[in-house]
């Protein structure tokens, strides 16, 4: 996927999905930023990165924080000289009636899920255009293109916000050559869909017509087929990785 030496940046890598995809550039040669809130995950993150020989620096950055944010940036482009990939994953999921979801609750998924992309993204854009070549990668979710059937309102419009995040910056930022694009997961099997019972998650792994739950390699697949050249005439993307379970 010719990523050899490249450098990226994944928030919220210390497990799941965000470790899925941090292990997989990793492998195909990528300097990786493995960036998450729990300091815990991180190291534990960077020693299964390290043990396959990849390249990779932890980062403790929680991206509802500006100046966290513009820190880590500053860092690993004082290190390794820019940022050429971008993944937003970092993500809270919450499974609530709508009249049951606080305003602090509401205010907190949007502020990880939706805002943290989006400082993300403005930190990493001058670095890209200066190159004039980046790739941004966001994780979004069915949930953001249908409404969830397992997932709160909340979490449904900041996918759906990130959604339409990606589809605005790939029109702004094509013309330097960065492209935007989205990876909309299903039911993917990682610590997250834990939030709900054994019972509803096979109950979904039933309705999906490959008849199974993801994984983070699923997923991390996508990511890296989007984040290199091959994927150079593709943004404003939605990719759906869900096993069928939505087709649109
Ligand atoms: N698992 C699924 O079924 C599924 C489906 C669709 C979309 N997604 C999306 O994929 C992404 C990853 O999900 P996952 O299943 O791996 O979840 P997870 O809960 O297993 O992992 C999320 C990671 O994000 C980190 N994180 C949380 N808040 C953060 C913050 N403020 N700043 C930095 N890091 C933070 C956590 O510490 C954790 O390491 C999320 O955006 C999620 O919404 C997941």
């Amino acid at each position: 996927m010719n990523l050899r030496d490249k450098v990226v940046l994944v928030t919220g890598a210390g497990r799941g999905i965000g470790l899925g995809i941090a292990q997989a550039l990793a492998a195909e040669g990528a300097r990786v930023a493995v960036c998450d809130i729990s300091a815990r995950l991180l190291d534990e993150a960077l020693t299964q990165i390290q043990a396959l020989g990849g390249q990779a620096l932890a980062f403790e950055m929680d991206v509802t924080s500006k100046p966290q944010i513009s820190r880590v940036v500053g860092e690993v482009v004082a290190r390794w000289g820019t940022v050429d990939i971008l993944v937003n994953n970092a993500g809270i999921y919450e499974v609530l009636p709508v009249e049951e979801i606080s305003e602090a609750q509401w205010d907190r998924v949007l502020a990880v899920n939706l805002k943290g992309a989006f400082l993300c993204c403005q930190a990493v854009i001058p670095a890209m255009k200066e190159q004039r070549s980046g790739r941004i990668v966001n994780i979004a979710s069915s949930a953001g293109k249908t409404g969830g059937t397992l997932a709160g309102a909340h979490y449904s419009a900041s996918k759906a916000g990130l959604i339409n995040l990606t589809k605005q910056l790939a029109r702004e930022l094509g013309p330097f050559g960065i492209t935007v694009n989205a990876v909309a997961p299903g039911r993917i099997d990682t610590p997250m869909i834990h939030a709900v019972s054994d019972a509803e998650n096979e109950a979904f792994a039933q309705r999906t017509p490959l008849g199974r739950l993801g994984t983070p390699e699923d997923v991390a697949h996508a990511v890296v087929f989007l984040a290199s050249e091959r994927a150079s005439f593709i943004t404003g993307e939605i990719v759906d990785v869900n096993g069928g379970l939505l087709i649109d």
